[in-house]
C-alpha cells in the first residue's frame, strides 16, 4: 500500500492532540488550540479523488461485474484495516482479458517485476485518531453509509466528511444505520426511516452494541 498519500496535518501536529484535550477540559487554551488545528484540516474534504497509476473502475468491476467488494478488500471483515488488492487478483482475470490494453501496463509491468502498484490513497485520518473496519463491518455498518456508492465511481472519491462530527452523529444513534450483517455490500440497500428505526433498533440489541457513553468516550477513538 503506497503510503504517499495525503498528508493531512504535519507530524507534528500528531504530538499536539493531549495538549488540546487537556486544554478542553482546562477550557481556555480549548478555543484557540482547536481553532490551529482545525484550520490545518482543510484537505481531508468531500470530492478529493486523486488519480490513479491505472484507469481502474470500481463502476465496471463492483458495479457492472458485480463482483462483491471482499473479494479485493479481504481484510476488511477481520482486521482494522481494509486491504487493498495484490496484483495477483487483477491478473486472475486478466491474464485473458484484455491484456495487451494499454490501460492495463502498469498492472502487467507490476506483475513481470513483482513489485507493488503504487495506489494512491484517498481516504486518510490524522494519525491521533484509531479507527477500525472490523469493528463496524462485522457489526452492521455498510460500506456505502461512509463510502457512498463505490459501485457508481470510475474513479473513488470521499463521499463523505470524515470529521469526528460525522463519526459522532452515528456513534450517537447508530440504530439510524444498522443493518443484517449480509448485507454489508449490498451498495443498493435501502429502507425507508420508519423501516430503518425497527430494523436498527432490533439489531442493536442482537449485535450488542456499546452504550452511548462509550461510544461517545474519547478513548474510544483516540487512545
Ligand atoms: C476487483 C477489485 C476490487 C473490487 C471488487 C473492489 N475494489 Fe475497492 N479498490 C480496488 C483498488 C485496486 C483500489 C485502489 C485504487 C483506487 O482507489 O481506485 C480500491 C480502492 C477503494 C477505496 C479507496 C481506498 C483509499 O485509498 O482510501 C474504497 C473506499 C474502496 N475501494 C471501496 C470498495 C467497495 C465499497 C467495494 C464494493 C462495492 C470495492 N471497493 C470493490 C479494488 C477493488
Ligand atoms: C473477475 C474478473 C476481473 C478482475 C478480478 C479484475 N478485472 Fe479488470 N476487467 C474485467 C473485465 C471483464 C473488464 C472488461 C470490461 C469491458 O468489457 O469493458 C475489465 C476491464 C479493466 C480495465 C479497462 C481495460 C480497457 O482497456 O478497457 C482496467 C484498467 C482494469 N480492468 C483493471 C483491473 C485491475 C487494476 C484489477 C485488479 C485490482 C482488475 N481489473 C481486476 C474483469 C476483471
Ligand atoms: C464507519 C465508516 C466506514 C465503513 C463502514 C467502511 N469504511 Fe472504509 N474507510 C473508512 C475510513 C475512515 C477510512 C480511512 C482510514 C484511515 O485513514 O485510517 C477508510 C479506508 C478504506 C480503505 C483504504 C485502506 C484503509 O483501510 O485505510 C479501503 C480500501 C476501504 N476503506 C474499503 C471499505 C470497504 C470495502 C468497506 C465495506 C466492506 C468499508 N471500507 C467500510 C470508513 C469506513
Ligand atoms: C454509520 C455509523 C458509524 C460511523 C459513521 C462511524 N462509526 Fe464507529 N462504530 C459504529 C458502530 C455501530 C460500532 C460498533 C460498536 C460496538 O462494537 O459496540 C462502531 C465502533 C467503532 C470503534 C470500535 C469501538 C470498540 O472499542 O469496539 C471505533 C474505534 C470507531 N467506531 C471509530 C469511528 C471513527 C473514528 C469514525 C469516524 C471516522 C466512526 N467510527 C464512524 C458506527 C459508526
Ligand atoms: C467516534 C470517534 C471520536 C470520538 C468519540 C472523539 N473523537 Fe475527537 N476526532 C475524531 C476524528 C475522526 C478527528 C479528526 C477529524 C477532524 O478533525 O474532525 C478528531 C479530532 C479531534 C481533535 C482535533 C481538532 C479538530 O477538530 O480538528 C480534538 C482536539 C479531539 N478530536 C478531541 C476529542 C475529545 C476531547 C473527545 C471526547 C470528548 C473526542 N475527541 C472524541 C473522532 C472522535
Amino acid at each position: 500500500m503506497a503510503d504517499q498519500g495525503k498528508f493531512i496535518f504535519p507530524r507534528w501536529a500528531n504530538y499536539l492532540l493531549p495538549l488540546i484535550v487537556l486544554g478542553a477540559i482546562g477550557g481556555a487554551l480549548y478555543v484557540p488550540a482547536l481553532f490551529a488545528v482545525g484550520a490545518s484540516a482543510k484537505s481531508m474534504a468531500v470530492g478529493y479523488q486523486p488519480q490513479q497509476p491505472v484507469p481502474y473502475s470500481h463502476a465496471v468491476h463492483a458495479g457492472r461485474l458485480g463482483i462483491d467488494c471482499r473479494y479485493c478488500h479481504t481484510t476488511v471483515e477481520t482486521s482494522a484495516f481494509a486491504a487493498l488488492p495484490p496484483t495477483q487478483v487483477c491478473m486472475n482475470c486478466h491474464t485473458g482479458i484484455k491484456p495487451d490494453s494499454p490501460n492495463l501496463k502498469p498492472i502487467m509491468d507490476s506483475w513481470k517485476s513483482g513489485l507493488p502498484m503504487q495506489w494512491v490513497r484517498v481516504h486518510r485520518l490524522p494519525d491521533y485518531v484509531y479507527f477500525n473496519h472490523s469493528a463496524h463491518v462485522s457489526h452492521g455498518v455498510g460500506c456505502a453509509s461512509c463510502h457512498g456508492r463505490v459501485d457508481h465511481m470510475d474513479e473513488v472519491f470521499q463521499d463523505q466528511s470524515l470529521s469526528m462530527g460525522w463519526c459522532l452523529e452515528c456513534h450517537r444513534e447508530p440504530e439510524q444505520h444498522l443493518r443484517p450483517r449480509d448485507q454489508v455490500t449490498n451498495m443498493a440497500y435501502t429502507k425507508t426511516p420508519e423501516e430503518q428505526l425497527v430494523i436498527g433498533r432490533k439489531l442493536k440489541a442482537e449485535y450488542g452494541i456499546h452504550d452511548v457513553a462509550y461510544m461517545t468516550s474519547c478513548y474510544t477513538c483516540h487512545r
